[in-house]
This record gives C-alpha cells, sequence and structure tokens, in this order.
C-alpha cells in the first residue's frame, strides 16, 4: 500500500515535469541539435564584387564606384576555375559541419538561375551558369548542412526602396503596389531556393531597412517553416529569428541566448580583395573557434573566393590546419556543451553533452607544466590527453577530510605533448559535474 501511496504521488510530478518540455520547446530544442552540436561552419561570401576586389554591395551603395561599374564586373566574374566538390572537400576536412553561402547579396547578385528575371550568375555574368547547384549537391554528398545566405534587401531590383545610401526610389507608404511587387519578387526567389534547394538553415541579411511587417516576415517564415518544420533561421530577421547572429564581435562574456553563431571574416573582408593580406593566422583563428566552443556557440568562418572560383591560399591554408586540430580533437568539439566558469580553470573549456567528461583546453603549456584546476567536487576517475589518450599524472593539494571543499588539482603535462595549436585534456568525472563554489574552507566535520 505504502508502494502504491507512493507512485501516486510520484505520477503528477512526472507529468508536469514533461509538460515543460513539450510542445514547442520540446520540437523546437530537437529542430537545433544539430546546430549546437555542430560548432563550426564556413560561410561563403562569393560574388562579382570579387572581381575589382571592392566590398560587397556596399562599394557601390556608399558610392565608392557608380553602381553601372560595379555591375560590369559581372564581365569579368567567369568561375572557370570553380570546383565546387573541391570547395565541399576543402569544408569537410576543415571539420566544418555546414555552409553558409550567398545566395544573393544585397546588390541582387544571384548565383542560381532564377526564373524570376533579375541579376543572376546564368543571365548576367561571364559564368553564365548556375553557380548554386552544383555546390549544394557537393555540400550534401559529403554530408554536411546547407545554409542559404540570402539578403532582404535587392538595391539593384527595380521595384525595391533604396538604391543607394543617397538615392531612394520610393516610400512604401506612398506606393504601397510597388512595394507589393517587391514582396512577390522575393517572396518567389525564396519559393524557388527552397523547392530546388531545401536548405537546413536560412541566413538571412538586412533586416535592418524595413519592420518586420513591411517585409511580412511572418509570412515568409511560415512559408518556409511549412516546407520543411525543422528549418533553422538566423537572428537577422527583424526579432523573428531562431538564434543569435553576433558578427566579428567575439562575445567577451558567455551570451545569455543558448543558440548563437558569431560569424567572422579570415581577413578584414566577407568577399575575395587581393589587396586585404590582414589575415589572421590559424593560431588566432584557433583561439576564436575554441573560445566559441567554450561558451556554447558556434563559429561560422568565412572564405571569399575569387571570381574564377579558386579558394586563396592563404584561406584554404587556414581551413587544413584547422582540419588537422579537429579531427585530433573531435570528442572535445562536436556535441559538446559550454565549459566552467575561469574560476575553475583558467581558459576555455567545454564539457560533453552528458556532463561527465570536462575538457580543458591549453594553449601554451604553463613553465613548470603543470595546469590548475579547482572547485570540481566530483571525484575524477581519469585525466588523459584527447587525441592521444596518454594518462596524466596529478596532485591534488589543499584537500582535507574534514570539509568539502574540494581542494586545488595540478595536472602535470608532458612537454612533448604540446599541440600545435591547443592541447585537450579530458577530466572523466564520476557523475555529472559538481562544481564547488562556495567561500568555504573551515572545519564542517571532527571525525
Ligand atoms: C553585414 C553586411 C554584409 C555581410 C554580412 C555578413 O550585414 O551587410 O556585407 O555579408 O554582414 O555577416
Amino acid at each position: 500500500m505504502k508502494k502504491f501511496l507512493f507512485l501516486f504521488f510520484l505520477v503528477p510530478i512526472t507529468i508536469q515535469a514533461q509538460d515543460t518540455l513539450s510542445g514547442d520547446t520540446l520540437a523546437f530544442r530537437q529542430k537545433m541539435e544539430w546546430f549546437k552540436d555542430a560548432k563550426m561552419g564556413i560561410f561563403i561570401h562569393w560574388g562579382i564584387y570579387s572581381v575589382n576586389g571592392i566590398s560587397e554591395s556596399w562599394s557601390f551603395f556608399n558610392g565608392q564606384i557608380p553602381h553601372e561599374d560595379y555591375v560590369k564586373q559581372a564581365e569579368g566574374f567567369t568561375a572557370q576555375n570553380y570546383k565546387p566538390e573541391y570547395w565541399a572537400g576543402m569544408i569537410k576536412e576543415s571539420g566544418a559541419r555546414y555552409s553558409v553561402i550567398t545566395s544573393k547579396h544585397h546588390d541582387g547578385f544571384a548565383l542560381w538561375d532564377s526564373s524570376l528575371g533579375g541579376f543572376s550568375a546564368k543571365d548576367n555574368s561571364a559564368a553564365q551558369k548556375d553557380l548554386l547547384s552544383p555546390f549544394v549537391n557537393a555540400l550534401r554528398e559529403n554530408n554536411l548542412k546547407v545554409g542559404l545566405y540570402y539578403s532582404l534587401p535587392d538595391w539593384t531590383w527595380p521595384d525595391y526602396t533604396e538604391h543607394t545610401r543617397t538615392i531612394k526610389r520610393y516610400r512604401i507608404d506612398e506606393a504601397p503596389d510597388r512595394w507589393a511587387k517587391f514582396l512577390n519578387y522575393y517572396q518567389g526567389q525564396l519559393k524557388e531556393l527552397m523547392n530546388r534547394y531545401d536548405p537546413d538553415l536560412w541566413w538571412f541579411d538586412g533586416d535592418w531597412e524595413h519592420t518586420a511587417e513591411e517585409w511580412d516576415i511572418e509570412n515568409t517564415r511560415n512559408l518556409l517553416t511549412r516546407h520543411n518544420p525543422k528549418v533553422i533561421f538566423n537572428s537577422r530577421l527583424q526579432g523573428h529569428g531562431d538564434y543569435d547572429t553576433p558578427e566579428i564581435g567575439l562575445p567577451v562574456m558567455k551570451p545569455k541566448a543558448e543558440y548563437w553563431e558569431l560569424c567572422m571574416t579570415m581577413n578584414d573582408s566577407w568577399g575575395y580583395q587581393h589587396t586585404d593580406l590582414n589575415y589572421k593566422s590559424p593560431q588566432q583563428v584557433m583561439d576564436i573557434l575554441v573560445d566559441c566552443i567554450g561558451k556554447g556557440g558556434n563559429l561560422l568562418l568565412d572564405i571569399g573566393p575569387k571570381a574564377d572560383g579558386t579558394i586563396p591560399l592563404e584561406q584554404e591554408n587556414i581551413l587544413k590546419e584547422l582540419g588537422k586540430w579537429t579531427g585530433k580533437h573531435a570528442e572535445a568539439i562536436y556535441g559538446s556543451r559550454a565549459g566552467v566558469p575561469y574560476e575553475h580553470f583558467n581558459g576555455p573549456s567545454a564539457l560533453s553533452k552528458d556532463r561527465k567528461n570536462l575538457y580543458l583546453f591549453v594553449r601554451d603549456i604553463p613553465k613548470d607544466g603543470n595546469i590548475i584546476v579547482k572547485g570540481i567536487s566530483n571525484p575524477i576517475k581519469n585525466i588523459s590527453l584527447v587525441g592521444n589518450d596518454t594518462e596524466l599524472s596529478q596532485k591534488l593539494f589543499c584537500k582535507v577530510s574534514w570539509n568539502t571543499y574540494p581542494g586545488i588539482l595540478y595536472i602535470q603535462i608532458p612537454e612533448d605533448a604540446q599541440d600545435d595549436y591547443y592541447t585537450v585534456v579530458k577530466l572523466e568525472l564520476e557523475g555529472e559535474i559538481n562544481l564547488y563554489r562556495e567561500n568555504s574552507g573551515a572545519i564542517e566535520s571532527n571525525d
């Protein structure tokens, strides 16, 4: 009887607990899971701006070049050495799990052969063909998720409101029919992209130019979600996105948002600019990646291929170096969750999804070879190096029997274990991580 009563009281609690994770929340988490696990994606800005090596779209918008001359670059956009399988192979090799490509930037230049007219690689450039389809196919063949960047503003399309910073074609309240034509055009393009490519992720940009109502964002989102309920949206949708999209600014504090992705250039440009040689070193890119992983986010790292379709050597080199590191340390990267606060380990770290393994990312081995970990209450089953399974020696200081303070743990890393970028130390814990975050230390028991 006692047993029965106990069960009786337990049932409603269980139902309630499930309830909070039901419906939208659970479905939302499920749809976001691959994204949360992915940790790295490759962004691609490929367009006619690579011909002169000027800033994508903004160069004419801001008056650095007349629109007419900007558009003329299309004559030099040959794509003659474009090897989409090679691109996808490089992306795979880097360790990225998805890629986001500019199907259309603010200049309106479409990489696919849109049947709705407009400015496109097929109809208006030297390439004379659809450049998007073979890349999407190559990504899928490599088991990579497909993201499509799509600019809401189209500064070339005659029925769009803005043309340049100083030339505004019309105001929506003065010409609502004209705006309706534009909405029809952009939503038509999205239907085309959705039906043809069925992307896993939409990466919108340029939402700042109009309000959510003006963009008709709810309908746009519904349209794309009806087609694929699991599709993910970045946040540049006037408040209607699924995850935060910081740009260039690596978050200093761990973001509050559970889902986020930092988009970042390798040099200072999104598209290919031959004059921009201010590349980050592979180490610096790795620093950014590890920081994102440690704070529970993703890095969307940009490449800007040349007009002939080749990837600049500096960019390819970064992808390859990333690949060496991500391949060796896959277990600490994919599917991991944000690590422990810096009070516990003075550097980035990550936790396995079940929270039973803690991974410490060690950039440089300290002069006495020891890293220090504090405030982990769990018994530690094993400490090893990720990538070669060497067991590491440890020494615990300041642990006494008369209180629960877990002591200060010194872990010795052999000199020859230093990775070229980040050495990763794995702590296998007994149970889920239990952090000790008190200012204790006084006697608690006197046995
Ligand atoms: C900005 C810029 C754009 C770039 C994008 C990448 O919104 O307008 O040129 O493509 O960021 O995040």
